[in-house]
C-alpha cells in the first residue's frame, strides 16, 4: 500500500494559505482525473494514507469527505472505498479544472501532415505464422553470405575508429557512392557521376526526401494502377493529388498518361523495369515515350529501380535514367532485395541541381547513415562480393520461379494466369475461383498457407482474383507443397 502513495506522488505547499485538507482534496481529485487512480480502484484507507503522509486522519477524513460528496469516491459497505466508475462530466469538461496540461487528455493540434496520417490511418501487420507463407518481399536470407559481411564488419569495426563520429559527407559516404556510380554504370547502364548519388534509408525514406523538396499539397503524381502501395502512402501523406493511370503487359499505359490534363502534374512515379505488382516490364517504345512526355511538360519521372538485377532469360533493358537526356529522371535504387532489407541501405540519383537540397534534406531528416555498415558495402561491392551473390541468387531465384510456375500450370492449369515471371522475386497470379479475395486466403489459411492479395495495390481496391506470390525465401519443396495444398484447399478444377 506503501507504494501507492508513493506512485501518487502527492505533495504539500507548507506555506500555502489554503489548509492542508483542501490542498489534499485537490492534490487527489488531480490523480483521479489524470488516471493515476483509474476508476473502480480501491484508494488507500484514510489511516494509511495519513500514516504515510504524517498528517492527522481527521485531515485526510476532511479530503475524502469532499471527494465523496463531489462524486470521485464512493465507499463499499464493508470494502472500502473506491474511485467512482462514472466520474462527474461536468467537472471533466470544465475550463477551470487545474489539471496539468501534460497530464490531460487534451486535444492535439495536429500538423496538415498529422491531419493528413490520421485520415489514412494503417497499422504494419505482422504476416501470420503459417507453415508456408508467399509473402511479397522477402529475399533469401538464409543464403545471404553472413559469415562475410561478419568478417567485413569486423575488419573495419577494429581496424579504425573513424566510423563512431558523425560524418561530414551529407550525401553518404564517398567511397561508398562512388562504387555506386561504377556498379549502376555496369549493370543498369544508369549515367551518373558519384556526386550525384545522395544515400537514403532505403526506397523509402528516398521517396520522402523527394516529396518534401518537389511536392506542395495539391500538386499532382501520376502513379501506376495498380502501384506500390507504401510509394502511394507517401505521397499522400504529403497531399499530392493522385492520378491513377492503368497498366497492361508492357507497363505504364502512356498514352493514358498524356490524355491527362498535364498542367497540375509534377511527377510520374514508375518501376519500369519490374512493375509492382503485375510484373510487367515497360518496352522501350512506351519509355522513349514517356521521356518524351516528360521534356514537354517539364514534369519529372521517379524511377524506383527496386528489383531489377534479378531478370530471367532477357537482357535487361537499361534504367530510364540512362536513356535520359534531359535531367528528367530521379531514379532510386535499394539493396534491400539484393542484400537485406534491415540494412536500410538505399540511394537517389539527382540531376545536379537538387543534390545540395536533398543533402540537406536529409541531413536536417536522420543526419547520416551509419558509417561502418557504408564502409563493409562499400568493400562488398569493390571485391566484386555483390555482382557473385547476385548471380548466384538470379540461379537460384529462377528455378524457385520455375517450380513456382510449373507448380501452379499443372494444379490449377487454365484456372491461373501468371504475371511478371521473367524478372523479380515475385510474380503476381489471378486465381479464377468463385470466392473473394478474402475467402481465398481464408481457405489458404486453413491448410497453412499464406497468401497476399494484390487488392491494396489498386487505385480502387476490389475484388481482382489476383494474388501477389513472393517466393524469395522459400525453397522448392515448399513451393511445390504449397502450391498443392492450395490447390486442395480451392477445389482446383472443381470450379471450373
Ligand atoms: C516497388 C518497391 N520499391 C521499393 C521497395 C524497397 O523498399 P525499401 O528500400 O524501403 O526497403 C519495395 C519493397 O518491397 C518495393 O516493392
Amino acid at each position: 500500500m506503501r507504494k501507492i502513495y508513493m506512485d501518487l506522488a502527492i505533495t504539500f505547499d507548507r506555506h500555502s494559505s489554503l489548509p492542508l485538507h483542501q490542498q489534499l482534496y485537490e492534490e487527489l481529485r488531480q490523480v483521479i482525473l489524470s488516471g493515476r487512480l483509474l476508476p473502480r480502484q480501491k484508494v488507500p484507507s484514510t489511516r494509511s494514507m495519513a500514516k504515510s503522509l504524517g498528517i492527522s486522519r481527521t485531515t485526510v477524513t476532511q479530503s475524502y469527505d469532499q471527494l465523496l460528496s463531489e462524486g470521485y469516491l464512493e465507499t463499499i459497505a464493508g470494502s472500502g472505498t473506491y474511485v467512482c466508475a462514472q466520474l462527474p462530466d461536468d467537472l471533466l469538461h470544465s475550463d477551470s479544472m487545474a489539471v496539468e496540461p501534460n497530464s490531460t487528455p487534451l486535444p492535439i493540434q495536429l500538423s496538415h501532415y498529422g491531419d493528413c496520417l490520421s485520415q489514412t490511418p494503417f497499422t504494419l501487420q505482422p504476416s501470420l505464422d503459417l507453415p508456408i507463407s508467399f509473402r511479397y518481399g522477402q529475399p533469401a536470407l538464409q543464403h545471404f553470405p553472413i559469415a562475410l559481411w561478419r568478417k567485413l564488419l569486423s575488419r573495419y569495426c577494429m581496424a579504425a575508429s573513424d566510423w563512431l563520429d558523425y560524418t561530414t559527407d551529407f550525401q553518404g559516404y564517398r567511397p561508398l557512392r562512388q562504387a555506386i556510380a561504377r556498379y549502376l554504370g555496369r549493370a543498369r547502364a544508369v549515367q551518373c557521376d558519384p556526386e550525384q548519388i545522395i544515400m537514403t534509408n532505403g526506397t523509402q525514406q528516398a521517396l520522402d526526401l523527394v516529396m518534401r523538396l518537389l511536392i506542395n499539397p495539391g500538386d499532382g503524381i501520376a502513379i501506376e494502377d495498380p502501384g506500390y502501395l507504401s510509394a502511394r502512402r507517401v505521397f499522400l501523406s504529403h497531399q499530392a493529388k493522385l492520378f491513377p493511370v492503368p497498366v497492361d503487359e508492357s507497363g505504364l499505359i502512356v498514352e493514358k498518361l498524356t490524355d491527362l490534363a498535364s498542367d497540375s502534374l509534377r511527377l510520374v512515379y514508375v518501376t519500369p523495369s519490374h512493375q509492382f505488382p503485375t510484373g510487367a516490364i515497360l518496352s522501350l517504345a512506351r519509355r522513349l515515350e514517356l521521356l518524351a512526355w516528360a521534356q514537354q511538360t517539364k514534369a519529372l519521372i521517379l524511377e524506383d529501380d527496386y528489383d531489377s538485377e534479378y531478370r530471367y532469360g532477357e537482357r535487361p533493358i537499361p534504367a530510364l535514367q540512362g536513356l535520359d537526356c534531359h535531367h528528367s529522371v530521379i531514379y532510386v535504387g535499394t539493396f534491400s532485395k539484393v542484400l537485406f532489407p534491415s540494412l536500410r541501405m538505399g540511394y537517389l540519383v539527382v540531376p545536379q541541381p537538387l543534390v545540395p537540397l536533398l543533402a540537406q534534406a536529409k541531413w536536417l531528416s536522420d543526419r547520416q547513415l551509419p558509417t561502418l555498415e557504408q564502409q563493409v558495402l562499400t568493400e562488398f561491392i569493390e571485391a566484386g562480393h555483390l555482382e557473385s551473390h547476385i548471380r548466384k541468387m538470379r540461379s537460384h531465384y529462377d528455378q524457385l520461379r520455375q517450380t513456382l510456375v510449373q507448380a501452379l500450370k499443372s494444379h490449377f492449369g487454365d484456372l491461373v494466369d501468371i504475371f511478371g515471371e521473367t524478372a523479380g522475386i515475385h510474380v503476381m497470379v489471378k486465381l479464377h475461383t468463385p470466392w473473394s479475395d478474402a475467402e481465398v486466403i481464408e481457405r489458404a489459411v486453413q491448410v497453412g498457407v499464406g497468401l497476399m492479395s494484390a487488392q491494396p495495390h489498386y487505385f480502387s481496391p476490389d475484388d481482382q482474383g489476383e494474388f501477389i506470390f513472393g517466393y524469395g525465401d522459400l525453397n522448392e519443396e515448399q513451393i511445390s507443397a504449397g502450391i498443392a495444398c492450395l490447390a486442395q484447399a480451392l477445389g482446383n478444377r472443381s470450379f471450373k
